[in-house]
């Protein structure tokens, strides 16, 4: 027999487009005949019992909407046995017979236990790090990336006036994928990365210096949360090249803003197999991107998997941003 009563909620850093996903599982699970329950602030809201029943004018108007109107939160107290069978309770309590959790992949991990507690979980990739091992794609990557494109070229625009090197930091603890798309995108002499180890004079300042020969006298380098230390970077540069540097953080800004078409569409996507997925009876689930098309992995098997940057798009960036 398939679920009947389905929570959603939104766990860990908010991305844009997670509203898009909300609205998609509330939609597909009501019009399925099944009970669509919101739970606020993520698995605190399943601990503490703060859900609410969804129709489907509670996700009228948020599609268009950055944040997640679910609230969400990073909860310790669910990373311990108890939280789980707390959480677990609540569902039993509520009816609750199924829950879809939108976050990254400390979330799943979250998902697994609650499934392995009897509740059965789907999971939907929402971070703006891309960096779920199992999804070549996460919802918020798209808008996230295009706020992050918008700063720096803005910061172009004053960079090249004084001729200045603009040295910005965009997010991405252990994912360098804003990074290098990002700075293909902004042109960047230099794209630092954590999974490419870098050395400073080759890297960086001999880049620049090649460059600066061929007559460019204002620099754009851009550089992941992961690696982090601008200030220290910008200071080096300028010591180094006598170009003086600038150092900009863009920080949660990347989190805001109305999610790109992009990011609507997946998150619809996604949350309407989610739903599928329930429906038919499966939980440890989680829905990723694979060569374009939605697909669905064992949650343990999918935490399992190894991410990697994209050693052909690192490549091209090195080639042409001279
Ligand atoms: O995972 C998304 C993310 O924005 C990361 O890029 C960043 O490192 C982290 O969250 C910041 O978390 P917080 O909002 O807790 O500062």
């Amino acid at each position: 027999m398939g679920t009947k009563s389905i929570a959603v909620l939104t766990s860990g850093g908010d991305a844009p487009g997670m509203n898009a996903a909300i609205r998609a599982v509330a939609r597909a699970g009501i019009s399925s005949g099944m009970r669509v329950i919101g739970v606020r602030r993520g698995y605190n809201g399943l601990i503490s019992g703060d859900v609410f029943e969804m129709n489907l004018r509670s996700v009228s108007d948020i599609i268009h909407r950055g944040g997640t109107t679910l609230f969400t939160a990073r909860s310790p107290e669910f990373n311990t046995p108890a939280g789980v069978q707390k959480a677990a309770d609540t569902c039993r309590s509520l009816g609750i017979d199924g829950v879809v959790v939108i976050g990254g992949d400390g979330s799943f991990r979250g998902a697994r236990d609650l499934t392995g507690a009897g509740i059965p979980c789907v999971g939907l990739p929402g971070t703006i790090d891309n960096d779920i091992q199992c999804s070549e794609y996460t919802i918020g990557f798209d808008t996230a990336m295009n706020t992050a494109m918008d700063m720096v070229d803005k910061l172009r625009d004053t960079a090249q006036s004084h001729d200045r090197c603009s040295v910005v930091e965009v997010m991405g603890r252990r994912c360098g994928d804003i990074a290098l798309q990002t700075g293909i995108a902004v042109g960047a002499t230099a794209i630092l990365v954590p999974e490419v180890p870098f050395d400073l004079e080759k890297d960086v300042i001999k880049r620049m210096q090649f460059t600066q020969l061929t007559g460019k006298k204002h620099f754009i380098i851009v550089v992941a949360e992961g690696i982090g230390g601008v200030d220290d970077l910008a200071r080096q540069i300028q010591e180094k090249t006598g170009i003086e540097s600038r150092a900009t953080v863009l920080g949660h800004v990347q989190r805001g803003g109305s999610p790109t078409l992009r990011d609507r569409v997946v998150a619809s996507e996604m949350g309407f197999r989610a739903v599928e997925l329930l429906q038919a009876g499966e939980g440890n689930r989680v829905v990723a991107m694979k060569e374009g098309r939605i697909v669905d992995y064992d949650i343990t098997e999918a935490l399992n998997m190894k991410k990697t940057i994209s050693k052909k798009l690192y490549d091209i960036a090195l080639k042409i941003s001279i």
